[in-house]
């Protein structure tokens, strides 16, 4: 048996959330493998909306079992709060379906402090964080004095937490004020909650799982053009968000990955800074975030739009071993009466296919195909068949292009507005 991987293929937000929720009755387990509260997931279904920031998307599916991996970063606090929401709202008992990676890194306050301090110093060049203080965890993690999610259970939690703490003291020095002390009684409060919570080391939950033949997906966060290594550096995020992510966030070989679902909007969102190709500044890109509601679903802060970008998507396929494609939000292009795709870049006056390791939006243009656009409510297609021919060029165009089929269109954010196509 393998582990299936679904994971997003630009800067985020493409619909990971409703896709995982849409496949979890397929897979026993559902793990996230990487990121933490800076994702959210959104989930819509028998009227209800929901956004997800810890928690895996297949929490809501009965008989699943949820797995927060090694390779994320914990807020005990966002997490505990997420807990109490799903508590109040279906009053289920996630203590039994949930588990958490001893080996997940713990997000405090001084981390999220960390992230507001440094990304103030960066001024103009800041990333535009989402001050959940991922980037200071992780950079903990690796520099090998990180708290990790087992050691809550020790008699010493707190003199570690002080330990770490004292690292960051001379760079934090004049910033600790009332609201932090508050910040951490909130911290520690939440520590204790979380130790009711199944705390094992989920790489042989996992391995023991694949050896019975069980079914795994592993949920992506973020994008991959926000990976650490492969996106557009230094506007990313601090964790590896590819494929080869999975093996190293769950504890898994590489042997063992099956299919790779890789998930992309029929246009391109961008949240924070950096550089955007096919960013659009008029009331054509106006109109795609309003058909669209781009707002961040951890911020709340408006989503960049643009145009699909075919040398992106075909780098993140490269870099992901995609096996299938899910086109998400393809409702939002109806009713335009053209639509774009970049098929190629200029870059420092030369024409390219690639997606270069260094761009910046002076050094960048996109050269454009024009396609005709679709008027159909296509939030009411059932099959592929009731979609508009030119909806359907549109598609066999991108298919043809990069290579792989899409299995997935994505007519809505509800459960049912979504077209499987065998
Ligand atoms: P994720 O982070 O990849 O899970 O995506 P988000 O939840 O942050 O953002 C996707 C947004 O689009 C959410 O508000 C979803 O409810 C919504 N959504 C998902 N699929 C569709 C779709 O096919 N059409 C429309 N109109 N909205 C969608
Ligand atoms: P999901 O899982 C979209 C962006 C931030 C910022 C950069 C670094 O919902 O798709 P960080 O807080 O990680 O240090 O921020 O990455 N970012 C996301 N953008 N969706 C996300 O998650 C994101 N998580 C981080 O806006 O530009
Ligand atoms: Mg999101």
């Amino acid at each position: 048996m393998s582990v299936d991987v679904l994971l997003g293929l630009q800067w985020g937000d493409e619909g990971k959330g409703k896709i995982v929720d849409f496949l979890a009755p397929g897979y026993d387990y559902i793990a996230r493998f990487q990121g933490g509260p800076n994702a959210g997931h959104t989930l819509e279904f028998d009227g209800i909306k929901h956004v997800l920031h810890q928690i895996p998307s297949g929490i809501f599916r009965q008989g699943k079992h949820n797995i927060i991996g090694n390779g994320v970063v914990l807020d005990p606090v966002i997490f505990m709060d997420e807990i109490h929401q799903i508590n109040k709202k279906f009053g289920s008992d996630l203590k039994k379906n949930l588990s958490i990676s001893t080996r997940a890194q713990l997000i405090s306050p001084v981390h999220r402090l960390l992230d507001k301090v440094l990304e103030k110093n960066k001024g103009d060049s800041k990333i535009g964080s989402t001050l959940k203080g991922i980037g200071p965890t992780y950079q903990d993690k690796i520099g090998r004095h990180g708290l990790r999610v087992g050691e809550v259970l020790s008699n010493n939690f707190i003199e570690k937490y002080k330990k770490q703490k004292s690292y960051h003291d001379m760079f934090l020095d004049g910033h600790y004020d009332k609201n932090f002390i508050k910040e951490e009684e909130k911290f520690f409060k939440s520590i204790e909650e979380l130790k009711k919570f199944k705390i094992i080391d989920t790489e042989y939950l996992i391995n023991k799982n694949l050896k019975k033949n069980k079914n795994i997906l592993a949920e992506g966060a973020q994008g991959t053009l926000l990976d650490i290594d492969f996106g557009s550096y230094p506007f990313v995020t601090s964790s590896n968000t590819t494929t080869a992510g999975a093996c190293i966030g769950l504890g898994i070989s590489p042997k063992k990955i099956g299919k790779v679902f890789g998930i992309f909007k029929a246009y391109c969102t961008r949240v924070g800074a950096g550089p955007f190709p096919t960013e659009l500044f008029d009331s054509v890109g106006e109109k795609i975030a309003s058909n669209g509601s781009e707002f961040g679903s951890t911020t709340g802060r408006a989503r960049r739009c643009g145009w699909l970008d075919l040398p992106a998507l075909k780098y993140s396929i490269m870099l992901n071993g995609v096996t299938e494609l899910h086109m998400m939000k393809a409702d939002v292009l109806s009713g335009f009466e053209e639509i774009k795709i970049c098929i190629g870049y200029n870059y420092n006056g030369v024409d390219i296919d690639y997606f270069p390791s260094s761009i910046e939006s002076e050094n960048i243009k996109p050269i454009f195909k024009t396609f005709k656009g679709w008027t159909t409510k296509s939030n009411s297609a059932k099959k592929i068949e009731d979609l508009e021919e030119n909806f359907k060029s549109y598609v066999k165009f991108i298919e043809e292009e990069v290579g792989v089929k899409i299995k997935i269109i994505s007519l809505g954010p509800v459960r049912e507005q979504t077209i499987y196509i065998n």
